[in-house]
């Protein structure tokens, strides 16, 4: 029971902490026959962008004042070193591509390749990275971090991926960015104007009692960024709102939303039903269930005792000081009149 309580504590303090996370991510695309610069290139953070250059642009952006530190210098010229080294790149596997679909037959009048790379940090400490590319909007190719391979998506790829892996430097500092550098970089790019926070979602499940059926929602707020996917997932359920959830804004600049089921009166009990959540806060998804109406009940005793062994020994210790006040009080009081204390 006691090692209970401490859990329980435990939990309540970490729904206190508050939740950050980042997103470090860069977007290239190369292509021919759409009004389109040959090649781009964009940096974001979190959603912003701190970062923008392409092929139709004289020079790139000099080092802004928010970055103008050593620390801030040393790293904008990095992002313009490797910029030049990225056309490069992204120029060759879109000739690559656009070559090896030709040769297919299936290269079409308007082409583009697209790639991106990513690096997450959650607020449970998960890191999680990627680089991948798109050849007319399917798979081409990914790069696997830890084996320091591209994996082709296609056989379009092969002569890309093979042409990437002969240079093994540069395929190390590939890797060793993604591992740990693109974290690095969030503290000082992380200082940009407009970079906003992403907030976890508190998620809660509420029943209402009708006729022959009860009405379970999940009740979902705090997020940010808007976008979210709630769904409900279980046996015989009969949606409320016909799927429409509408996202409200709540007044501290987080969302909230909600998403009800009807579940018939004689499976209450016999099933258990989830909710959840999808959200770029967090990597997997958040889930809660109900329907184990024993677990849930127990779960909301051990609460309650948790909470009174907790308030009797407040109670307990605020009355101790009193009591030793009040002793104190009647020492200063009983002294014979006229006599000062000392
Ligand atoms: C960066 O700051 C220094 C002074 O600390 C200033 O001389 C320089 O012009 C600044 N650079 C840019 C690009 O704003
Ligand atoms: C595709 O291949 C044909 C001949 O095989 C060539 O004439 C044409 O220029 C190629 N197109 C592109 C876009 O490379
Ligand atoms: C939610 O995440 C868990 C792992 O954390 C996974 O097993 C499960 O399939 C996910 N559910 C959905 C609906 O994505």
């Amino acid at each position: 029971m006691k090692s209970r309580c401490v859990l329980f504590l435990l939990l309540l303090i970490q729904q206190v902490r508050t939740d950050l996370q980042y997103d470090n991510c860069i977007y290239w695309t190369s292509s021919k026959g759409f009004s389109l610069p040959e090649f781009s290139e964009r940096r974001v953070l979190n959603d912003v962008t701190v970062f923008y250059y392409d092929s139709s642009l004289r020079s790139k952006t000099p080092c802004p004042d928010w970055i103008n530190t050593t620390a801030g210098r040393e790293e904008w010229s990095s992002i313009h070193f490797w910029t030049d080294h990225n056309r490069h790149t992204v120029t060759l596997a879109f000739k690559s591509a656009s070559q090896q679909f030709n040769l297919t037959g299936s290269l079409s009048d308007q082409n583009i390749y697209q790639a991106s790379g990513c690096c997450s940090l959650y607020p449970d400490g998960t890191y999680k990275a990627f680089l991948t590319s798109a050849f007319n909007g399917k798979d081409f190719t990914s790069f696997d971090i830890n084996t320091k391979t591209f994996v082709a998506a296609v056989p379009q790829a092969v002569l890309y991926k093979n042409l990437r892996e002969r240079d093994s430097t540069t395929i190390e500092e590939l890797s060793a960015f993604y591992k740990k550098p693109c974290l690095e970089r969030l503290n000082i790019l992380k200082q940009a104007p407009g970079i906003l926070i992403r907030k976890v979602p508190e998620v809660r499940i509420f029943q209402q009692q009708k006729a022959d059926s009860i009405t379970v929602t999940c009740h979902v707020t705090g997020f940010y960024p808007r976008v979210v996917q709630v769904v409900w997932l279980g046996p015989d359920l009969q949606p409320v709102d016909e799927g429409v959830t509408d996202v409200l804004p709540n007044e501290d600049g987080t969302y909230q939303t909600r998403k009800s089921v009807i579940v018939p009166e004689e499976d209450v009990g016999e099933h258990t039903y989830s909710c959840v959540v999808l959200h770029s806060s967090v990597p997997d998804n958040i889930t809660r269930v109900w329907g184990g109406e024993k677990a849930g009940g127990m779960a909301v005793w051990i609460s309650l005792v948790c909470i009174s062994l907790l308030a009797a020994g407040i109670g307990l210790v605020v009355w101790w000081c009193c009591r030793t006040r009040a002793k104190a009080y009647k020492y200063i009081y009983k002294r014979p009149e006229g006599s000062a204390p000392s």
